[in-house]
């Protein structure tokens, strides 16, 4: 069974060809990168639009299948922007209608945890989702996926980006400050907030500012910045493992291909006996591949949804979306 799935929901328009194994037959990905500043969702859709049918046609070419050998196409439905969710879901809706395939809806944040946990072989991990929009720490629990812990404010991809051009710089500011913290060597303190199983951001992004304004230099403050705001994040993995009482932790989102969370998710995992798992870069980001895969594992549990009832879900919250392959 070979399903097309196509992620839309924030910057980066991708599809993506996996069969019923995981392997990924075919991947094309291209990322709205907004001129100055952050992103406005209509432009990012009007990006979609254009790209995605020519994505398509990549996507297929390089996985040598025939839409006639597509069982089922797979489109993120929530959570994102409107505007760019509505861009994937129209073009799902016209392949579906136009190859006769099922039209199978899947939430964004269970794709990640899904991609993670097949590429992993872990069965039952905890997913530390961080990236540009969303923070979050999600596990499986009595039928759903559930947010245990989650950011107050701004995600930590967007802090990152938003802090990187204040200080100068250009839009994605994560991989930019990674590569300007290795220059650092004076910690600075750096308001950390962890409330419970929650982080907040926006009160770093201000101190931050207010050093720099008075004359830190830039490594210190990118070294600092990682240094805080990962130690956040590990700490509230953490105390989600110790709820848990098992140790298995996956990464997804384009903040988790950072090598400083990583290397320090890994020893807190590791120090409690646990296993830490992230995808390689092009499926820890948005992509079509992990949208097909969910696709994959929600129609081989019977769900498909006409065209008429296929609305996206800008706001779509990831425990209120059934999950009956993990069975309910
Ligand atoms: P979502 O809709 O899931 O919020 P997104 O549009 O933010 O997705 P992703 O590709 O998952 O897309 O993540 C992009 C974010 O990841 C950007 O904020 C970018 O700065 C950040 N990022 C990418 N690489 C790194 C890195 N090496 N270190 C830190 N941050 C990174
Ligand atoms: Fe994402």
């Amino acid at each position: 069974m070979v399903v097309l799935g196509i992620e839309s929901t924030a910057h980066t328009a991708s599809v993506g060809i996996v069969d019923e194994r995981a392997e990924v037959l075919g991947l094309a990905s291209d990322m709205y990168r907004p001129p100055k500043g952050g992103i406005h969702p209509r432009e990012a859709a009007n990006h979609h639009v254009e790209l995605l049918p020519g994505l398509v046609e990549r996507a297929l070419e390089s996985a040598r299948v025939r839409p006639s050998e597509i069982d089922a196409v797979a489109f993120a439905q929530g959570p994102g922007l409107g505007p760019c969710l509505r861009a994937g879901a129209t073009v799902a809706r016209m392949l579906s209608l136009a190859w006769s395939k099922p039209l199978v809806p899947v939430n964004h944040c269970v794709a990640h945890v899904e991609i993670a946990r097949v590429l992993s072989g872990l069965d039952d991990p905890l997913l530390l989702y961080a990236s540009g929009g969303n923070t979050q720490v999600i596990a499986y629990a009595r039928g759903r996926y559930r947010v245990l812990g989650e950011t107050l404010d701004i995600g930590i991809g967007n802090f990152l980006d938003k802090l990187w051009i204040e200080l100068g710089g250009v839009f994605p500011g994560g991989p930019a400050i990674e590569k300007e913290a290795l220059a650092g060597q004076e910690l600075w303190p750096l308001p950390y907030s962890v409330h419970g199983m929650d982080v907040a951001f926006s009160g770093m992004l201000t101190a931050t500012l207010a050093l720099h304004a008075k004359g830190a230099a830039r490594p210190d403050l990118a070294y600092s910045v990682e240094v805080t705001a990962y130690s956040m994040l590990t700490e509230i993995t953490e105390r989600a493992l110790a709820h848990r009482g098992h140790g298995a932790v996956v990464l997804g989102g384009g903040v988790a291909c950072n090598e400083r969370l990583k290397s320090m998710v890994r020893a807190m995992v590791e120090g409690r006996g646990g296993t830490m798992y992230a995808p390689p870069r092009s499926l820890c980001v948005d992509n079509g591949a992990m949208i097909a895969w969910t696709g994959h594992l929600a129609h081989r549990a019977g769900r498909e949804v006409p065209v008429e009832a296929s609305a996206v879900e800008p706001r779509q919250r990831t425990d209120l979306v059934a999950t009956p392959w993990r069975g309910n």
